[in-house]
């Protein structure tokens, strides 16, 4: 029987006399809970998906300017990993190319990270945390940058499949185990102050925590003494105080709290104890940021904003507008 807790030995070994130690105790009930396939129907076919991963290694692994595995596989095993690919379908965060097969993802997570990457404190060598990681697309990033030890986390177990998947790819043309990892929990998992991560991304997360301070607080919680924290999220335009809490859905998300303007966002990262809140980039999502593709089937952006007006979502709230800030602690 094909036990997850193999995923994550090397990482539970690197955690032994790092700041990060105090983790290691919860952490395999964490794993557990996290990948437990009785509350989670699904999972038992897509762990099968990784138990079929053919081991083919890689003489071309870039992970800098974009997430490419290749080499010398033949058009029977490319035809393979194409087809195990597929069966972990919705692909949300990519783009990947992993032995021919493109992962043409939803989200263009490298526009993304293209945006984000200019404004950080150099990732060289930092121990990094990703809150909502989703597949893991911007932690392999990292580890391009230098990073010296990445730990995603997302409690959907989906991603978390997906993100071991590449990793098994990666590994094929790596010396040793990258490290990388995506545990199957969410940020309220993480115990109480940490102060142990150089830099904490949170992107994507803000606006569907209920109580925005408690995230920043969990966040700042997560970061040593001059720590950087990255955090991208849903904004409005307007002035200092002002907030969109939507009634019901926003984008047809039923989990959308708070939207915030750039202004309001700063004031509360200050209240919440960061030093020099800044935002850096703004951004209108476009329709070829994120959409629909063959690895992602479903209704995406042009289904959620108003046909007539594409300023609006389809309840008539203002179109989704990304900001990233960065602080420090
Ligand atoms: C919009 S995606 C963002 C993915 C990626 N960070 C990015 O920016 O492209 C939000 C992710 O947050 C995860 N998530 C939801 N609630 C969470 C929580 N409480 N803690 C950590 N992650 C959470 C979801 O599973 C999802 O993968």
């Amino acid at each position: 029987m094909f036990n997850y807790h193999t995923l994550y030995a090397e990482l539970l070994s690197s955690l032994h006399g790092s700041p990060l130690e105090k983790w290691l105790p919860l952490l395999p009930e964490q794993i557990n809970q996290g990948l437990c396939e009785q509350r989670f129907g699904d999972l038992a076919d897509w762990r099968q998906v990784l138990q079929q991963l053919p081991e083919v290694s890689a003489n071309k692994i870039e992970l800098k300017d974009k997430i490419q595995i290749d080499g010398d596989s033949s058009d029977n095993t490319r035809a393979q990993i194409k087809n195990l690919l597929q069966a972990l379908i919705p692909w949300r965060k990519g783009p990947f190319f992993i032995h021919g097969t493109h992962i043409d993802t939803e989200w263009r997570s490298d526009w993304k990270w293209d945006r984000v990457l200019p404004h950080l404190a150099p990732l060289e060598n930092r121990t990094i945390l990703d809150v909502g990681c989703g597949s893991g697309y911007h932690c392999w990033r990292m580890l391009g940058e230098g990073a010296s030890r990445i730990i995603g986390i997302d409690p959907s177990p989906r991603f978390v499949v997906q993100f071991y998947a590449v990793k098994h790819f990666i590994q094929g043309g790596y010396h040793g185990v990258p490290p990388v990892d995506v545990l199957p929990i969410g940020i309220e998992a993480v115990p109480q102050n940490l102060q142990a991560f150089d830099t904490t991304f949170s992107m994507g997360v803000f606006y569907h925590r209920r109580a925005p301070m408690d995230h920043l607080r969990e966040l700042k919680a997560t970061l040593r003494q001059g720590g950087q924290l990255v955090l991208e999220t849903l904004l409005i335009e307007g002035g200092l105080g002002e907030v969109l809490v939507p009634e019901g859905r926003y984008a047809k998300m039923n989990n959308v709290w708070f939207l915030p303007t750039a202004d309001t966002m700063i004031s509360w990262m200050r209240k919440c104890g960061f030093k020099n809140p800044r935002l850096v980039d703004s951004a209108t999502t476009t329709l070829q940021e994120q959409r629909q593709t063959e690895w992602m089937t479903y209704h995406s952006l042009e289904q959620f904003l108003d046909p007539a007006d594409h300023r609006k979502t389809i309840e008539g709230h203002p179109a989704p507008l990304r900001g990233v800030f960065v602080a420090e602690v």
